[in-house]
């Protein structure tokens, strides 16, 4: 089997464990993932064939669904593409790409040890940001039972993992805990670019959010006009 067949095989599988997802765990994420990964791969001459198996086997195993166990995802990557008869190598490396991809938390360093796993680390942080990032965040709640917003609850910044592996606060607490941070986590120069506007716009629906909460933006429109 050949490089580009490793790759189709891996598509299929993974295509086929992420169907049903509704947690913002599905294949458009994981598709997502890969062609950011791939750009900014180009950009900075990585290896082609890593970083695709990186960021299409990055989710395979969350420890988020896996009792908090992050050995599963490598295990399973490396397990799988020895399976489809590649080098033990390129097994390997795969593994530790997965192995170092997640968020652990605001206080955690999280350094992806290669320039493959750095690039697929980032292109996931990037689908965790902007409008899409928004929309996973909630979707993540909702597949949880979360609320969406509890003024009465402030975020934590956790200091290790096992603290952010038990939190369960509401989604909105998740953008000053992780999602506002990852700009500034990121590794490669082409990400941070691509960064900048997605996180302007996550402020932006966070002012709005607020706002529209305690309807202090109907207030301040309807004091404006009212009478007119
Ligand atoms: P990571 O491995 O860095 O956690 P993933 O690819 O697994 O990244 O994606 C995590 C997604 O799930 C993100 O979009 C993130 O916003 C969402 N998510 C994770 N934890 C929470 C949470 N506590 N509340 C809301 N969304 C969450
Ligand atoms: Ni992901």
């Amino acid at each position: 089997m050949d490089p580009e067949t490793w790759i189709k095989r891996t598509e299929m599988l993974i295509r086929e464990k992420c169907a049903g997802d509704a947690s913002g765990h599905d294949w458009p994420h994981i598709e997502r993932v890969r062609g950011l990964a791939t750009q900014i791969g180009e950009e900075l001459g990585a290896d082609r064939l890593r970083v695709e198996l990186g960021a299409l086997l990055h989710d395979i195993a969350d420890w988020k669904f896996h009792d908090g166990d992050s050995e599963v995802g490598p295990r399973r990557a490396a397990d799988w593409l020895l399976l489809l008869g590649a080098p033990g190598k390129l097994a390997e490396d795969v593994a530790t790409i997965v192995r170092e991809v997640s968020f652990k938390g605001a206080g955690v360093q999280t350094p992806a040890s290669t320039l493959e796993g750095q690039i697929v680390q980032d292109a996931d942080r990037l689908d965790a940001i902007g409008a899409i990032g928004v929309a996973r965040a909630f979707a993540y709640g909702g597949s949880k039972g979360r609320a969406m917003h509890d003024p009465a609850i402030p975020p934590q910044m956790h200091a290790d993992f096992e603290a952010y592996k038990k939190n369960s606060g509401p989604t909105l607490n998740h953008f000053y805990e992780k999602l506002l941070l990852l700009k500034d986590r990121l590794n490669t120069e082409p990400a941070r670019r691509i960064a900048e506007q997605r996180h302007r716009f996550m402020e932006q629906f966070l002012k709005q959010f607020l706002a529209e909460w305690d309807c202090a933006d109907a207030a301040a429109i309807l004091a404006k006009s009212g009478g007119d």
